[in-house]
């Protein structure tokens, strides 16, 4: 469903509010089974034990759901794979995408950062995007649309930014994902004087903090990163505002055959944040590591407490959910 602005955008509520506490339920569930993997150097267990707590606790919620994102093809991923019905089937007919573990790598080696997420939307809300790259950029509220831009430098990225934020470019802070291919990129921000965050993994979370400048002091993010991911940040900027753009990276022919194959007919498109997401969707994660968005999982004597932030872009409602769940 696509809206001409995003007031019209907001003006219309389709998914139950009620659904965004079963949110938090399936998010802090996967959680809660990823933590016991924090630190054990096992990647696929963490990510399996999270995959089947929320697939688990995904079938109680009242949705005739669809994964579009997931854990890969039904032939390749049991559980949550592309196309998988999920949810009791007795309620609304949405789309979710998932990344059950966000930052394996992070929770193997329990590094900060490790999160487990969900987002939820009307039918067809979601780009279902193909398991590639997407180069991406995004930015805080409050300034002019297109301000920055995928098909600019991040020279001219950084520059433009400054300019509409009224400082010099030394005073920009970019976030970036530090990885060899992104060097160039590294150097260039560098020489420009640009303040250069680098996350080892985790670009769900780098892309929220580059929206929540006057919490975390990042202005922009840049770079490329998992696709499916970058669906799932541009669900939480409906949410929270900031302006972002996508671009699938299809660089062979396998590639671009697997986007045809989920329904992309144009490989070079530059998506906007409402078409990676649009109409009214719902977002939440709950951090398995102690990190900069959310904390992590605590154990207490009789308790397990879990922290969530889930949001809705019909009422722009960001909750932060403390939770005690009984041992
Ligand atoms: P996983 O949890 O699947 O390991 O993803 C972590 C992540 O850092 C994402 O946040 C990011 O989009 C992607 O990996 C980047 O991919 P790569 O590690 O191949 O550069």
């Amino acid at each position: 469903m696509k809206y001409d602005n995003a007031e019209a955008e907001r003006s219309r509520a389709v998914i139950d509010r009620s659904l965004t506490l079963e949110l938090v339920r399936v998010t802090e569930a996967a959680a809660m089974a990823a933590a016991e993997w924090r630190g054990k150097g096992n990647e696929k267990a963490a990510d399996a034990a999270a995959v089947e707590a929320m697939r688990a606790e995904m079938g109680r919620v009242h949705i005739e759901g669809r994964i579009v994102i997931g854990e890969g093809e039904r032939d390749e991923a049991p559980m949550l794979f592309i196309g998988e019905e999920v949810g009791a089937g007795d309620g609304p007919q949405v789309d979710i995408a998932v990344d059950p573990l966000e930052g394996t790598t992070l929770c193997a080696k329990n590094q900060p950062d490790s999160i487990c997420v969900l987002a939820m939307a009307e039918r067809g809300g979601l780009l279902n995007a193909p398991d590639v790259y997407m180069h991406k950029i995004a930015i805080g509220a409050g300034y002019p649309e297109g301000l920055v831009d995928l098909d600019q430098s991040a020279l001219e990225n950084v520059n433009a930014l400054a300019k509409a934020k009224g400082v010099p470019v030394s005073e920009i802070t970019t976030c970036v994902l530090d990885r060899p291919r992104h060097g160039q990129l590294i150097d260039d921000l560098r020489t420009a004087g640009c303040a250069v965050k680098l996350i080892s993994d985790g670009d769900i979370a780098g892309i929220i903090h580059a929206v929540n400048t006057e919490d975390t002091g990042i202005d922009i993010y840049l770079g490329s990163g998992g696709a499916p991911e970058g669906v799932l940040a541009a669900a939480a900027l409906r949410c929270i505002g900031g302006q972002m753009q996508g671009r699938l990276i299809l660089d062979t022919d396998d590639k671009r055959a697997r986007a045809r194959k989920m329904g992309i007919t144009e490989p070079d498109r530059k998506y906007l944040t409402n078409e990676l997401a649009s109409g009214d969707v719902l977002f939440a994660a709950t951090g398995v590591t102690d990190g900069s968005l959310l904390r992590g999982v605590r154990y207490k004597t009789n308790a397990i407490r879990t922290d969530t932030v889930v949001m809705r872009s019909w009422s722009q409602t960001v909750r932060w959910i403390s939770a005690e769940h009984r041992r």
